[in-house]
């Protein structure tokens, strides 16, 4: 039976159960899809056991952002879960995770800046604080996340060597629809004409991925290829397109070394609805 835990207490006493044993997190903030379960399998195969957490972060919403419409579906999640063979659903209060004295942030400070931190100034720390609960609250050997966000896996990745947490973090593939569109909650925003125009950014990351694997090595023309296919679309409405340092985020210019990878990615407004990709090119791969 799936324990679901939704207190301080209770997912305290379900990871003390587990003692020594191999324990895998999967931190979501729920309204699951295909991408979500394949973290859940994966950590599934890897650990004895598998805590799923679903938590709609208040912390990482700016005031301008879709907090108070986004999507839940708690009876199906747990339903999706429990056939995966999950043990444990963690799915806390906000009075549970930030009680009113709450006063405590995580601040990774660099490879927070650019691309998504850029535009969205106070998310990533909302992200590295309530993973950090997480982290404490269920200490997992081996932690699970989607490449689809992909500074947030950078961004987490500096945390945990940073502040020495001891496991390892585990990062998962896209999943895509068959058209390309990566899965995300955010989709079922879209109208039917949007939905048909999203698949414009993996059309212009794999424009870019083509280039790359060509030996095209300056950054311009890399970004002016992706930005092009994405102009195209009536519908949509470009925030950034970016070719960066991988590990660093910094966006490269002129001409990229030889031996560095490259992280081409982009957010993409279709109306209110902002949609992210990218695909992770590592040294090696040229
Ligand atoms: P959420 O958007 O629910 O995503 C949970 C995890 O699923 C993240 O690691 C994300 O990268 C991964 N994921 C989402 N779509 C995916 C896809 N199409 N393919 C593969 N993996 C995918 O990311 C968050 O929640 C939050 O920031 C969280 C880490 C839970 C902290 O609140």
């Amino acid at each position: 039976m799936m324990k679901i835990a939704q207190t301080i207490d209770a997912i305290r006493a379900a990871r003390e159960e587990y003692g020594l044993e191999s324990v895998g997190l999967v931190p979501t903030m729920g309204y699951l899809h295909e991408g979500h379960l394949e973290l859940v399998r994966r950590a599934r195969k890897e650990n004895d056991r598998v805590i799923v957490t679903i938590y709609v972060n208040p912390k990482q919403f700016g005031p301008s952002e879709d907090l108070s419409r986004y999507p839940r579906d708690m009876e199906h999640d747990l339903e999706l879960l429990s056939n995966e063979n999950v043990d444990t659903v963690f799915a806390p209060s906000d009075e549970a995770m930030y009680p009113a004295d709450y006063q405590t942030t995580v601040i990774v400070t660099q490879v927070t800046q650019p691309l998504e931190g850029a535009r969205r100034p106070t998310h990533f720390e909302g992200v590295t604080t309530v993973v950090t609960k997480l982290f404490n609250l269920c200490r997992p050997t081996r932690a699970y996340f989607g490449q689809k966000d992909a500074q947030q896996v950078a961004v987490l990745r500096q945390m945990v060597r940073d502040l020495n947490f001891n496991l390892e973090i585990v990062v998962c593939p896209t999943v895509r629809e068959k058209d390309g569109l990566a899965l995300s909650s955010r989709n079922k925003y879209l109208t039917a004409e949007q939905r048909a125009a999203a698949p414009a950014l993996h059309q212009s990351l794999r424009a870019a991925t083509v280039l790359w694997a060509q030996g095209e090595r300056n950054s311009d023309t890399l970004r002016a290829a992706m930005l092009d296919i994405l102009s195209a679309v009536p519908s949509a409405r470009v925030d950034y397109v970016s070719a960066a340092n991988p590990t660093t985020l910094q966006e490269y210019s002129d001409t990229v070394a030889a031996g560095q990878g490259i992280l081409f990615s982009m957010a993409v407004f279709f109306g209110q609805t902002r949609l992210i990709d990218n695909v992770l090119l590592p040294p090696g791969a040229e």
